[in-house]
């Protein structure tokens, strides 16, 4: 299994201080930067795009942005988010019907690819061809939409699914992971851990992150 990423999800942060929370957050030991970019159509919420992931970046130039696009036409947004300083650009695939040329669009901005299943779409929605040219699979484990929300057991076996399939892809849990539902994440194969409350509410962020680390590469 590829090694572990704690990718703390801002959407738990204080947007007032969106660059000082994902500076915290690197020096915790984090790796990437889990970014919710939601348009109010795919799902019933709004938070950031393009202008604040601008932002975050010129801050932050060595900021590794995770940018989960929960969006209902990903097609339109790979050009803002590549030049709004993106590093990876994960999309639903409930969202589109032309998969393939999304991830070679995305590649062409030289963006890794993402791509995402929510809670009741099942593995085998991601094909081996698409799951063979993206670096990294998202296994939802809340319905996307909003922090804070329970993990959903139910979406775990997906993980394993993913993992038997594609061994050497990231896998990336997101929803409700913290420190007790995380191990059975990683048993499942998840080496990409976001977690939002459960990193930002802590007392202490970088004990979390790495216990999280502790149990993805235990
Ligand atoms: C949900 C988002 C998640 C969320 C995770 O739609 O995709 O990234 O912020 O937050 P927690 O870890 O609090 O469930
Ligand atoms: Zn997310």
């Amino acid at each position: 299994m590829p090694p572990a990423i704690i990718s703390p999800s801002v959407l738990a942060s204080d947007f007032g201080q969106l660059t000082a929370e994902c500076k915290r957050m690197m020096a915790g030991g984090a790796t990437y930067l889990h970014m919710d970019v939601m348009d109010g159509h795919f799902v019933d919420n709004i938070t950031m795009g393009p202008p604040v992931l601008a932002s975050v970046h010129k801050a932050i130039p060595n900021i590794f942005m995770d940018c989960h696009m929960m969006v209902a036409k990903p097609e339109k947004w790979v050009d803002a988010v590549a030049d709004a300083g993106g590093s990876l650009y994960c999309f639903h695939i409930e969202a589109t019907s032309e998969p393939l040329p999304l991830i070679n669009s995305i590649r062409a901005r030289n963006m890794k690819v993402g791509v995402a299943i929510s809670p009741d779409t099942p593995s085998t929605a991601i094909t081996d061809e698409i799951g063979n040219a993206a670096d990294m699979l998202l296994v939802m484990t809340v319905y996307p939409g909003r922090g804070g929300q329970k993990f959903l057991e139910r979406c775990v076996p997906k993980v394993a699914e993913l993992r038997a399939r594609f061994p050497d892809k990231d896998i990336e849990v997101d929803g409700g992971v913290g420190p007790s539902t995380v191990h059975a994440c990683a048993h499942a194969g998840s080496n990409v851990i976001v977690a939002g409350t459960a990193i930002f509410n802590a007392a202490s962020p970088e004990e979390v992150i790495s216990g999280l680390t502790a149990a993805v590469n235990e």
